[in-house]
């Protein structure tokens, strides 16, 4: 606890490894891979890692600062540096609010494929059979619900425990062990006979293949990976003393992300090419190609089984802190008791994720703007709340809240260095806003009107 009764980070090791925790989850294994493969492999590497060393870093110093400054859940503190910017926190929660609601299906498809592996449903390399399964599996309308129900008990049972009991303590054992796992993974792809045309397609970029979308697609993972634009690295920070070194906490946790991001495209796309699947395979990239790889190896079953369960621990602590920014924003400006709100939260983001499970069944024909729900609570947090909510951010640090003030914070005022906080400045005053806000107009507002 602070001198004003608010929780804290009980270590910095701890409160890196929740960051982390945060940011490395489904968006970096499950995703990060297919959407790779999705935009023509090694171009999209190049275009996310330009998005990340220009934007990425910039916007988690800058959210890191934020928090601590305020010592507010999200939507206190945009209130906090203005009242009229109140809103852009109310977006932050309501986008941590839609993604959790479809990113707890996705991690009941994890405890469902934990069953599977256990039970040998998915010893096989046959990639149609494994195609089907995958198929079959999101597709019906009961099982995935209740997988999904039960992700969402899991998230609710450790963000009742709170910060440093609860969080913090789980991001400790599973980071690490996930590192691991999927070094391991990764080296086990790539001597695949045939993985090289993996690796080329992974590593070498073809710019022609360089679009609008494309950008607004790695500009909205870089975000989604990061955990940044909605608040939730703000409500982190909010936890943190005031002795913290926000500078170099805002190069280590985006580092750590990217790294396991491109550990789990090595550990995806070459086994895409050496076992004969379609890297343009989409949300089922993952589920589908690894247990083939795992088929593939010696002790696949062991393997598959612990990757499946680090996937499953990558995604907890990715969604308790998704579900944290709601319940820390209900607390602190409702009032309500953490457990009442842990609670009935958690069962609504329940109910809204439903539609999305049904859209991939039975519900398959119910379109809105031309998606289904899963796509479309995906595309509409991903691709417009999230870009939105960075450039909103650095709007606010940077011409609201100011460069100078932001900078006397991040450096505990001078006792900290930040060697590039010039440069820093300059990037979150001008070159994000201006980079966000070109992308967004381009590829969204364009294609809107
Ligand atoms: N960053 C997480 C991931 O990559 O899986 C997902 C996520 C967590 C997104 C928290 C956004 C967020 F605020």
């Amino acid at each position: 606890m602070n001198s004003n009764g608010r929780e804290q980070w009980g270590s910095k090791v701890g409160f890196l490894l929740a960051a982390a925790g945060s940011a490395v989850g489904l968006g970096n294994l499950w995703k990060f891979p297919y959407m790779a493969g999705k935009n023509g492999g090694g171009v999209f590497v190049v275009v996310y890692l330009g998005i990340l060393i220009t934007l990425g870093f910039t916007l988690m110093a800058g959210e890191l600062t934020l928090g601590r400054f305020t010592q507010l859940n999200a939507i206190g503190a945009y209130r906090k540096i203005s009242k009229k910017l109140t809103w852009v926190g109310a977006i932050g929660v309501f986008t941590a609010f839609l993604i959790l609601s479809f990113y707890s299906v996705i991690g009941g498809w994890v405890i469902n494929y934990i069953i599977k592996t256990c039970t040998g449903a998915l010893s096989t390399s046959d990639s149609a059979a494994l195609g089907d399964m995958f198929g079959q599996m999101i597709s019906d309308p009961v099982m995935p619900i209740i997988f999904h129900g039960v992700f969402m008990i899991a998230t609710l049972v450790i963000v009742l425990g709170g910060i440093g009991e609860g969080i913090e303590k789980a991001s400790k054992v599973m980071m690490p062990a996930l590192l691991v796992m999927i070094i391991a993974l990764a080296i086990r792809s790539v001597t695949l006979p045939g993985a090289e045309a993996g690796l080329e397609f992974f590593l070498k970029p073809d710019f022609s293949k360089l679009n609008g979308a494309l950008i607004l697609d790695a500009l909205g993972q870089v975000f989604f990976s990061l955990s940044l634009g909605m608040g939730i690295i703000i409500t982190y920070g909010s936890y943190l003393p005031k002795e913290e070194n926000i500078p170099q906490s805002a190069v280590y946790i985006p580092l750590i992300d990217t790294a396991v991001a491109l550990l789990a495209g090595f550990a995806i796309l070459p086994a895409v090419f050496a076992l004969g699947f379609e890297p343009t395979a989409g949300p089922g990239l993952m589920f589908i190609t690894l247990p083939a790889v795992f088929a593939k190896m010696p002790f696949g079953t062991f393997f598959g089984l612990l990757f499946f369960v680090l996937v499953l621990l990558a995604a907890l602590t990715s969604s308790i802190s998704l579900l944290e920014v709601c319940v820390s924003y209900v607390v602190d400006e409702w009032g309500w008791d953490r457990k009442k709100t842990t609670l009935t939260l958690g069962f609504v983001i329940f109910a809204v994720g439903v539609p999305a499970s049904l859209s991939l069944g039975p519900w398959a024909d119910i379109k809105i703007f031309g998606k289904g729900f899963f796509d479309l609570y995906d595309y509409v947090t991903q691709n417009i709340f999230l870009p939105l909510g960075g450039l909103m951010s650095c709007i606010t640090i940077g011409w609201v809240w100011g460069v100078d003030n932001a900078i006397k914070e991040a450096t505990n005022n001078g006792k900290v260095k930040f060697a590039l906080g010039k440069v820093w400045a300059f990037l979150i005053k001008y070159i994000a806003p201006l980079a966000i806000g070109k992308v967004f107009y381009d590829s969204f507002i364009v294609t809107l009107f």
